[in-house]
C-alpha cells in the first residue's frame, strides 16, 4: 500500500495487491531480516522475545502469543511431529484484514510462520484459508513455491539445519471452522465440530500432535518483532500491549476500509480520521467493535479505546478490531 510508514505501519507497508513482492524483492525491502536473526537464536530465546513484546493474538481472543508457544512440549527430533497452523478462515462478519495480508504480502505471513515453527521446532505448517479467498489462495500457493525455490522453505533453511515446509488448505466453508479445535478437526478430514479442551492444541492438536494455531495477522507481526526487537515493538502501541493493529470499519462510513494504527487507538480516530466519519445524513447508533461475535455498544462509546481491556469493561470485546457500524436509519432487525 502506498504512502505508509514502514516504521509505524510495518504490517501493511509492503502490501501490494496488484503484484505482491517475490522473495528477492521482499529481501530488498527488508524482508527475511527477522528470519535470519531468529535462525541464529535458540527457540527459547525467540519465545521469550515474543512474550516480552506483548503480542496478543489477533484472531479474537487476545491470548499472549509467546505464552501459547511456551506450552508446546520442548523435545525435538525428526520423528516428533508438531504443527504450526495459520488461521485464515476469516468468516467473522465485517472482518477482511487477513485477506489483505495474504493477497498483498503473503511472504510476510510465510516468514512469520517459519520463525514460529523454528521457535516450537515444528517441521510442518498449514495455512487454513477461507474457501472464497480465491486470489489469496493463488497468491499463497505461488509464494510458497517461490519461497521453497529460494531456500526459505524445505530442508536446511538458509543453511541452518532446520527443515520446515508449508501447505495451503482452502476451507470447505462454515463459520465454525475458524474456531481452532473445529479447524483442526476439519483439517483431519472430518466434520468441523469443536473439541472439548483440555487437551489444548499445543499439547494434543492436529492428529494428536502439539499444534500452535495463530491468526494470520498474529503471524504477520512476528518478522517485525524479530527484525526490530521488543522495545521498538512495544513503542508502536498506544497501550500496555505491543504493536499495531489492523483496525477497520464497515457500514455507513464515508471510507470503509482497513487501517494500521497503534494498538489502543480510539474508535473516534478510526472512524472520523481514517474512515472519514459517518456518511452525510447518518448518525452512529451503535457498533460491534470486532465482528458479529462481539456485543453491540451504543453511540455513547463512540470514542472508546480499542485495546483489549476497555471494550470488555464496557460489556463487549475487541474481537477482530473491525467495527460494524449501525446507523440511525437502518433497522438492526431487518
Ligand atoms: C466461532 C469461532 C470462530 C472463530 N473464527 C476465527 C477466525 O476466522 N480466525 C481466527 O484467527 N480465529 C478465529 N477464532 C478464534 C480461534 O479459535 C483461535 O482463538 C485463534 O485462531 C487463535 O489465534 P490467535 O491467538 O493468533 O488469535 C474463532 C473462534 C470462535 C469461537
Amino acid at each position: 500500500m502506498t504512502g505508509l510508514n514502514p516504521e509505524k505501519q510495518p504490517l501493511l507497508a509492503l502490501v501490494n495487491r496488484e503484484t505482491p513482492l517475490d522473495p528477492a524483492g521482499y529481501d530488498k525491502k527488508g524482508g527475511w531480516r527477522g528470519l535470519r536473526r531468529a535462525l541464529g537464536m535458540s527457540p527459547a530465546e525467540i519465545i521469550t522475545e515474543v512474550t516480552d513484546s506483548k503480542l496478543r493474538g489477533r484472531g479474537g481472543a487476545g491470548f499472549s502469543t509467546g505464552m501459547k508457544w511456551s506450552f508446546v512440549p520442548k523435545e525435538s527430533s525428526k520423528d516428533r511431529l508438531k504443527y504450526i497452523v495459520a488461521n485464515g478462515d476469516e468468516m467473522e462478519p465485517g472482518t477482511f484484514k487477513d485477506r489483505i495480508l495474504v493477497e498483498g504480502n503473503p511472504l510476510q505471513l510465510i516468514e512469520g510462520m517459519i520463525i514460529s515453527a523454528y521457535a516450537i521446532q515444528a517441521r510442518h505448517g498449514i495455512i487454513f484459508l477461507r474457501g472464497e479467498y480465491h486470489l489469496g489462495l493463488e497468491r499463497l500457493q505461488q509464494a510458497v513455491i517461490q519461497a521453497r525455490e529460494a531456500g526459505f522453505l524445505g530442508e536446511n533453511i538458509l543453511g541452518s539445519g532446520f527443515d520446515f515446509d508449508l501447505h495451503v488448505h482452502p476451507s470447505a466453508g462454515r463459520y465454525i471452522c475458524g474456531e481452532e479445535t473445529a479447524l483442526i478437526t476439519a483439517l483431519e478430514g472430518r466434520r468441523a465440530n469443536p473439541r472439548a479442551k483440555p487437551p489444548f492444541p499445543q499439547i494434543g492438536g492436529l492428529w494428536g500432535a502439539p499444534t500452535v494455531v495463530n491468526n494470520i495477522e498474529t503471524f504477520s507481526n512476528i518478522p517485525h518483532i524479530l527484525a526490530n526487537g521488543t522495545e521498538w515493538y512495544l513503542g508502536l502501541s498506544a497501550c500496555v500491549d505491543g504493536g499495531t493493529k489492523l483496525y477497520g470499519v464497515s457500514g455507513r462510513a464515508k471510507r470503509p476500509g482497513v487501517f494500521e494504527l497503534p494498538l489502543g487507538t480510539s474508535l473516534g480516530v478510526i472512524l472520523n480520521e481514517c474512515a472519514g466519519g459517518m456518511q452525510d445524513g447518518y448518525k452512529l447508533r451503535a457498533f460491534l467493535p470486532g465482528g458479529a461475535s462481539t456485543a453491540f455498544l451504543g453511540a455513547e462509546h463512540a470514542d472508546i479505546i480499542m485495546d483489549y481491556p476497555t471494550p470488555e469493561k464496557a460489556g463487549s470485546r475487541l474481537g477482530t478490531g473491525l467495527a460494524i457500524l449501525l446507523d440511525d436509519k437502518t433497522s438492526p432487525i431487518g
